[in-house]
């Protein structure tokens, strides 16, 4: 009942003239294709507009990688929510690890950009993950459970379907280091588990829960297969057409 869910998060990369070529590319490959899969990109803010034109009634989803938590307001060089949706953009990343490790982001900040994001009509796409030495000091269950109360714990249990949550380890993200499918598997089902505690059954039957963390062409069936592993946060592979087409492919 959980449709595989592959988002490309292209980080700082693809100014609005090679995102929309890209996204060219993306919907002539996936024409009539794939209708299994969901799809979709997150381009840089600037680069949204070209995206959503290029991408209209193709079923390919647009998000964004960050948004401010009010809807307007002085706050020099912000996006809101409200104007993302007004530029057409569906689906929106909260929490993303480089957000918290290098933009200060703290948990209190994806609860409240988690509530931007339905105050505001994007679907939230949060992401949680331990770095390396909290797994190494055994902590990794409390953090993404951490993680995952401040973010999603008082929300109404109808509106938790609605959102993706994005599992990335920060020791796999950018390193080559992916988490083995037994790891991330252990790991998301433990996030399922946490869903099935907090809220009524069907919450944590239908939510989706995405694995992240160098995810690529040759690894992507292999953890795509796991029973709790609905799709992949890419990050590197994603900048790459045929890379990224392997890995739908491999979620098909
Ligand atoms: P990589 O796939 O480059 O490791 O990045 C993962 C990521 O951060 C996606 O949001």
């Amino acid at each position: 009942m959980r449709r595989k869910f592959i988002v490309g998060n292209w980080k700082m990369h693809k100014g609005p003239a090679d995102a929309d070529s890209f996204a060219d590319g993306l919907k002539r490959a996936l024409a009539g294709k794939n209708a299994a899969v969901d799809v979709g990109i997150a381009p840089p803010f600037l680069s949204l507009p070209a995206v959503v034109a290029r991408l209209k009634h193709t079923g390919i989803q647009v998000a964004a990688q960050n948004l401010h938590a009010e809807a307007s307001g002085a706050f020099t060089g912000e996006v809101s929510g409200e104007m993302l949706r007004q530029a057409g953009v569906a689906y929106c990343l909260v929490g993303h690890s480089e957000r918290r490790q290098l933009f200060g982001e703290t948990d209190a900040h994806a609860e409240t950009k988690v509530l931007a994001c339905f105050r505001s009509g994007l679907l939230p796409i949060l992401c949680v993950g331990e770095t390396l030495s909290e797994r190494e000091a055994g902590h990794e269950r409390d953090v993404v459970t951490r993680q995952l109360t401040a973010a999603l714990g008082k929300l109404q249990a109808d509106q938790v379907p609605s959102v993706t949550i994005a599992y990335e380890p920060v020791w796999a993200i950018g390193t080559g280091k992916t988490a083995s499918p037994l790891q991330a598997q252990e790991m998301h089902a433990t996030i399922r588990g946490w869903l099935e505690a907090s809220f009524p059954a069907f919450v944590a039957r239908s939510t989706r829960l995405q694995y992240g963390g160098s995810v690529k062409g040759s690894n992507a069936a292999e953890l795509l297969r796991m029973p709790d592993i609905d799709g992949a946060l890419v990050g590197g592979a994603a900048l790459n057409m045929e890379d990224f087409l392997q890995i739908i492919a491999a979620a098909g």
